[in-house]
């Protein structure tokens, strides 16, 4: 559980990251905040390029971070856009590998949280690590 305070702070830090997103085709930058439960944050934007399907979401940009720097184990992620849009289908994929209790945030480009939901209940009968069954 996430206290009001450490969610403001997530989004906060999500609100912060936006401006670096690489976004001159779209015009829509993403920032994402992600929380692992040891306590560190790691931030994500959206890096687009000039062969479009090349282009990595904030989502995903925060969760390779983490991962590289060692790290698996996610309490929540902070999204912020322009119009408190949603997770696509990739990343709810990539978070879904990562624990489907985790704590989605979602706010607009003001910081206020538009939806707040878990991964499972964004992404329902996800296809998880446990169903590659040999
Ligand atoms: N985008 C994200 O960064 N995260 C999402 O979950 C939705 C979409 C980015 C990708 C692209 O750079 C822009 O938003 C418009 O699709």
């Amino acid at each position: 559980m996430l206290t009001q305070n450490q969610k403001n702070e997530l989004i906060q830090r999500a609100c912060e990251i936006r401006p670096n997103a690489y976004a001159p085709y779209s015009k829509y930058p993403v920032g994402a905040a992600l929380l692992t439960k040891s306590g560190k944050v790691y931030t994500g934007v959206n890096v687009e390029n000039a062969v479009f399907p090349l282009t990595n979401c904030a989502e995903r940009s925060a969760i390779y971070t983490a991962i590289s720097d060692g790290e698996k184990d996610f309490q929540a992620i902070a999204v912020v856009t322009e119009n408190a849009g949603t997770p696509c289908g990739s990343c709810r994929q990539v978070l879904a590998e990562f624990g489907l209790q985790m704590l989605v945030l979602i706010a607009g480009a003001d910081g206020h949280i538009a939806h707040e939901m878990t991964v499972s209940e964004l992404l329902p009968k996800a296809f998880v690590p446990a169903d590659l069954v040999r």
